[in-house]
């Protein structure tokens, strides 16, 4: 019997069924550049931005966060500019996981595709899980303690003003964004964007904000030394502290890939993914930069030690006299994040959506809804899976499996460049990624780089997670494969 193990989907072929899939399995194309770009921004800037900066300025690289920032942000440039090229020429709404099936084969097509479920569910439920603390915080200024037992994982304990320790149960603010984002995408995807939008003018104008009012009151003394010296130990300060810092907050640039799963959703993918992608992500950096560059310039990077990622804005911001912005400034992170936690959902809704329409997934996942033109099945489904992560595991482990699930696709899909230019030289492509091989093998070393400097236990999650991958595709994908069908009878 053929085995589709090493069988690629041939592109016409993987066109062909993007355009003429069965009543009710077809999604509808709404979205121009402007809003793809906006999309993009949507999934950017959350809570890499504000809260991981602070930790890994404290902890790792000092002022010189800056330094990292431009690393991770070249990095994501080989990649993104790897996305932009399969975005224009597979608008499709798998995204990696369908590059993969066209390059790799169905088995790493499998395995990116669950892959990409550490991007995109986990990342969302990292970001409900930021977003819940937030919310602790805001009602905490205003003198509203809300039950803390109610507001963390089982496996986080808080320290009271009084000196108690309360053990989580369960987060319940995290499950709740994650259901009110799950529901307005099964409303529809135009709806969905149009929301998007307002939430990423307010994002955007919080960050402008802060950079404009901050800039006047840089202490200059705060940047001196700019790079703190090495402690001694790798990854503290120094040079390896800003390598170690780029691996971190490369968290903060996540996003901008999942502009390519909205390609079935976009009116003209070939010349609008890549502004999608790459412009979302050219802002982004230009905006990460300066920003960090205002917050280690208004507070010495020492006093963001120890705030948990929660405050490193306000104590940036006490520093200025505009102090009553703080309120302000945590309400438009909630905003903030939600469009994140909504655009990871709908990325992950619709790598299922392809897969499923591949036959690797169950067809429920691809039913689209009469009305409203969403997959609103799989949107319940990755909303409860998110749920249950975003409830009950601790951030910082979603968080770094989100960092090493995403390079990983990142890897998968620079390689997948260099394989489709051997492959297919002369299919039509809307945009090419400039000096390939150059490129794409620069991405691979840059992610693989950050990937390397993640913690030993999030290898072995990842490890873990793919065993699990491999056990559903052998008992149950290879054998609903349409693919596999195909070539056997
Ligand atoms: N880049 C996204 C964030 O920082 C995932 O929240």
């Amino acid at each position: 019997m053929a085995s589709p193990l090493w069988i690629r989907k041939p592109l016409d072929v993987i066109l062909r069924d993007s355009e003429t899939s069965g009543e009710g399995h077809q999604l509808q194309r709404t979205l121009g550049s402007t809003q793809l770009v906006m999309l993009g921004i949507g999934a950017i800037i959350g809570a890499g931005l504000f809260s991981i900066t602070g930790m890994a300025a404290a902890n790792n690289a000092g002022p010189a966060v800056t330094i990292s920032f431009v690393i991770a942000g070249i990095a994501c440039a080989f990649a993104g500019l790897c996305y932009a090229e399969f975005a224009s020429m597979i608008p499709v709404a798998g995204s990696a996981y369908t590059y993969s099936y066209a390059t790799m084969g169905e088995m790493m097509a499998w395995i990116i595709g669950w892959d990409l479920v550490l991007e995109y569910a986990v990342g969302a439920a990292t970001v409900a899980i930021s977003w819940s603390r937030y919310l602790v915080k805001f009602f905490e200024n205003m003198g509203v303690y809300l039950p803390q037992e109610f507001m963390m994982s089982p496996f986080v304990s808080h320290t009271m003003a009084d000196g108690s320790t309360v053990h989580g149960i369960i987060n319940l603010p995290a499950v709740f964004i994650v259901i009110m984002m799950t529901l307005l995408l099964i409303k529809g995807t135009k709806e969905s964007a149009t929301v998007n939008a307002i939430i990423v003018g307010l994002k955007v104008a919080v960050v402008l904000i802060f950079i404009g009012l901050g800039w006047a009151y840089i202490n200059q003394a705060n940047y001196t030394p700019y790079i703190p010296e090495n402690t001694g130990t790798i990854g503290e300060y120094g040079w390896s502290g800003i390598m170690r810092a780029a691996g971190i907050i490369f968290f903060a640039y996540i996003g901008f890939d999942a502009v390519s799963t909205a390609a079935q959703e976009a009116k003209n993918p070939q010349k609008d993914m890549p502004i999608g992608i790459m412009g979302s992500l050219l802002i982004c950096t230009v905006l990460y930069i300066l920003f960090a560059h205002v917050m280690t310039g208004l507070a010495h990077y020492t006093e963001f030690k120890g705030q948990d990622g929660i405050a490193p804005v306000a104590v940036a911001i006490a520093h200025t006299p505009f102090v009553w912005l703080k309120q302000g400034v945590i309400l438009a992170i909630l905003a903030g994040y939600s469009s994140v936690i909504m655009v990871m959902l709908m990325g992950q809704s619709r790598v299922f959506f392809s897969m499923a329409k591949d036959g690797l997934l169950p067809k429920v996942f691809s039913d689209v809804h009469q009305k409203n033109h969403t997959p609103y099945k799989s949107n319940l489904i990755v909303g409860a899976f998110v749920c249950l992560f975003a409830a009950f595991v601790p951030a910082d482990i979603v968080g770094e499996m989100t960092s090493i699930g995403t390079l990983f696709a990142f890897i998968l899909v620079c390689i997948g460049v260099i394989v489709m230019r051997k492959i297919q030289p002369n299919a039509e492509r809307g945009f090419r990624t400039p000096l390939v091989p150059l490129i794409p093998i620069l991405g691979i070393i840059s992610c693989f780089a950050m990937m390397a400097l993640l913690p030993g236990d999030t290898w072995i999650r990842l490890v873990v997670w793919m065993a699990i991958g491999m056990i559903i595709y052998f008992a149950y994908s290879i054998k609903h494969s349409k693919l596999g069908h195909s070539i056997r009878s």
